[in-house]
């Protein structure tokens, strides 16, 4: 006897009653730290890249040290960002439970390690440091910003992540 087929298929993650719970906790009056700290690291990235890229065309020294500001920045607001998305990712129920959300934690901490060595050789000496090697990596850095902030949109536009039921 063939067995009975359910008139209608249960992904077993979504059936979990908290799997709906996705209101962000690390939130100053319902806004979303996490949200307001990313912009910082994504620009700053973009301004690392932007500074080496002067330099090259120049070879003023001033651009030299805006790269080591900016990546300096992007590292250290990224982490800060990371914090209050790994928190998030940690107590809220619905957002720990999606892969989506671990799948941005990787892209993270990829982008983090890379944010990190771009600040990092800059520090034995800033101006040797943009060619070729800092210019090359700040160009990885903006590739990976760009990839963990779309996916980053994704959680937030696609799973409604981070967003409060207040208004639906
Ligand atoms: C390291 C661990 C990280 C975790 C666990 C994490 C987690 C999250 C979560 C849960 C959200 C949904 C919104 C919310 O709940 O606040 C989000 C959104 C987002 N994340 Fe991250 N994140 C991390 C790091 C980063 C970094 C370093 C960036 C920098 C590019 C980034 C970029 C974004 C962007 C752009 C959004 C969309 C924000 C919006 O449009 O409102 N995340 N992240």
């Amino acid at each position: 006897m063939p067995a009975e087929i359910p008139q209608q298929l249960v992904d077993p993650i979504e059936a979990h009653p908290h799997f709906h719970r996705t209101e962000s906790k690390i939130a100053i009056a319902g806004h979303p730290v996490h949200a307001m700290l990313v912009a910082f690291p994504v620009a700053m990235a973009f301004c690392a890249l932007g500074a080496d890229g002067f330099y090259w065309l120049t070879g003023d020294i001033f651009w030299a040290r805006a790269g080591l500001w900016a990546s300096g920045m992007a590292f250290l607001f990224g982490v800060l960002a990371g914090i209050s998305g790994t928190v998030e990712l940690l107590l809220v129920p619905g957002i720990r439970k999606r892969a989506a959300s671990w799948s941005h934690f990787i892209f993270a901490v990829m982008l983090l390690s890379v944010l990190g060595a771009n600040w990092g050789y800059r520090l034995g000496g800033y101006e040797q440091a943009v060619l070729p090697w800092g210019i090359l990596v700040s160009a990885l850095a903006v590739g990976a910003t760009a990839l963990t902030g779309w996916h980053g949109g994704k959680l937030v536009f696609d799973y409604h992540i981070g967003t409060s039921s207040k208004g639906r």
